[in-house]
């Protein structure tokens, strides 16, 4: 099979001589990507006698219609959730979105959790952020046929933060979560609360996404293998679910808890008035001290917790969060591509453009105050690690057929000995991208073999792009990140809006860089997925599992 694509492709570069990007708008490619690696089924779990849940919740992910745009409405897939016992404000509805009610956990309460699944197709649930044991933690292995319902049980282990859940199938994680399915999980604890961080009204959960509509509002997805190379751009923003989302405020300090949840728009995010981004928070929890940064780069899957101050602020007046220009996410022909020519969308990625906008219609006096010390995150260092010489490598690669990880596509039960990882043990790892498909196997083997060098430089300067890199289980520290690439006017753009402290489960990595992280793999034993969070390329096989025995 290889050598008939290779044979081909290499006649359409010679016939078009234009490229790799044109060649995966070929819908053969499309074709040959589906059904890569089966998966087994495990009977759906039960709940256990001996498990005494403080918060139990009846979740189903279905079909359902939503008004989104003026006009007809929209056909969407919803999760909606029921309390079965636990605190009131343990679920929240988000008025008019199809994003699933928001899920309010505290450290230390056990969970029990009982999806039901309507779709027409297998799902699971994962609980992304969350450290819970392999079993329950939304493996594709678990996914649950329609009618059927999986039973979670896990306890809130997590510190203070805001989490993910979202579906988990095999090669459609990315089609169920653009439909709808995904919401915010917020945990709470007592470290938190001493803070008196601005809650209630003046908390503020707001998820980006965006997404493609019809002439009939109906939601567009993946036509081309070029939108699943790339991953899947929507032409309009929504927050919240929502167009047109604005904010009235009262001339005080607020907490936006913002989380990407594109498939795989990256934002930088930037008020309009050049005012500091203020982050008090990241991926996992509250960092040690806020941090005011001229901008934020926002990767799919990651959250930021900022302290919106709106005191001073005049009555009427108006503040935007914007996504700022930057530049080398994407490779540069797809670039100026997606700018405008054959396939341009009316909102480039890179481009500057408005995300929300705040108003403040309410004037009070007085305001809390940011809390200079936040919290202590005890900092990991090399001399913890298992393995201080010999990171776990996770070598991305990107091609025309498959999106990599050291050289492999994913595939069910191919752990390699780098990926058995003993459990209680603290574990360098290295995110950095590999042009030669790291350990040279793979779909992507024969263009990567050969003496064809040429080529192969060639595709690697077209393909390079960022990838939110995710891994499942425990927070993570970064290390280091260096830069040795050479276009450095992009890398410019961008380099600024990363927070480096704190603690992460999804790391943005650009073309160029080499990022060392280190990780606990604490308590559970299992399978713990790793990959892109670019879901189309989570799909095509940019991820891995992580056996920890
Ligand atoms: Cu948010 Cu494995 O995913
Ligand atoms: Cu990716």
């Amino acid at each position: 099979m290889n050598n008939t694509i290779n044979l081909s492709r290499r006649r359409f570069f010679a016939q078009t001589g234009f490229g790799l990007l044109a060649y995966a708008g070929l819908p053969g490619m499309l074709q040959a990507m589906q059904g890569m690696g089966d998966m087994p089924k495990m009977p759906p779990r039960k709940a256990t006698s001996n498990f005494h849940a403080d918060v139990e919740i009846n979740l189903q992910c279905q079909p359902a219609t939503v008004s989104i745009l003026s006009g007809q409405a929209t056909r969407v897939l919803q999760y909606s959730a029921q309390l079965v016992k636990g605190p009131a404000q343990t679920l929240t509805d988000i008025p008019g979105s199809y994003l699933g009610p928001i899920i309010r956990f505290e450290t230390g309460q056990k969970i029990r959790i009982n999806l039901h699944n309507l779709l027409d197709e297998p799902s699971i649930t994962h609980w992304h952020g969350l450290h819970v044991p392999a079993e329950v933690d939304g493996h594709p292995l678990y996914a649950i046929d329609k009618g059927q319902t999986f039973v979670y049980e896990f306890e809130i282990l997590n510190r203070a933060g805001m989490n993910i859940y979202h579906p988990h199938p095999h090669n459609t994680t990315a089609s169920q979560v653009y439909h709808g399915l995904a919401g915010a999980i917020l945990v709470n604890d007592a470290e938190e609360r001493r803070l008196e961080l601005p809650h209630g009204e003046y908390e503020v959960p707001i998820v980006i996404q965006d997404r493609q509509f019809d002439a009939n509002n109906q939601l567009l997805y993946v036509r081309h293998m070029r939108e699943r190379m790339l991953g899947f751009y929507g032409d309009r923003i929504l927050i919240n679910g929502r167009p047109d989302f604005h904010l009235d405020v009262a001339s005080r300090a607020y907490r936006f808890r913002i989380l990407n949840g594109s498939s795989a728009r990256i934002y930088k995010l930037g008020w309009d008035d050049n005012s500091p981004v203020t982050v008090i928070g990241t991926d996992g929890g509250l960092l040690e001290t806020p941090q005011h940064k001229p901008y934020v780069m926002l990767a799919p899957g990651e959250r930021i917790d900022v302290w919106a101050d709106f005191s001073g602020r005049k009555f009427g007046s108006q503040l935007v969060l914007r996504s700022r220009d930057f530049s080398g996410v994407l490779p540069g022909m797809a670039e100026r591509m997606m700018s405008g020519g054959m396939h341009g969308t009316a909102l480039p990625v890179g481009s500057d453009y408005p995300l929300f906008s705040v108003k403040v219609t309410r004037q009070v006096s007085d305001s809390p105050v940011l809390p200079q010390k936040l919290s202590t995150i005890k900092p990991y260092r090399l001399s913890d690690t298992a393995n201080p010489d010999k990171p776990v490598p996770i070598a991305v690669s990107e091609g025309p057929m498959a999106m990599l990880i050291n050289g492999r596509p994913y595939a069910f039960n191919d752990v390699q000995p780098y990926e058995r990882i003993p459990v209680n043990t603290v574990q360098l790892l290295e995110v950095f991208h590999s042009q030669h498909g790291g350990h040279g196997m793979g779909m992507m083997g024969g263009m990567n073999h050969g003496k064809d060098s040429e080529a192969q430089g060639g595709m690697g300067m077209m393909m390079a792009m960022a990838h939110p890199i995710h891994l499942h289980g425990q927070s993570f520290q970064i290390l280091s990140r260096t830069f040795s690439g050479n276009t450095s006017a992009d890398y410019a753009s961008v380099k600024e809006g990363f927070i480096e402290h704190g603690l992460k489960d999804t790391v943005l990595l650009m073309p160029g860089e080499r990022i060392k992280i280190i990780k606990p793999f604490q308590d559970f034993k299992g399978l713990f997925m790793y990959h892109c969070h670019n879901l189309e390329h989570e799909d095509m096989g940019m991820m891995r599992d992580f056996s920890v025995i």
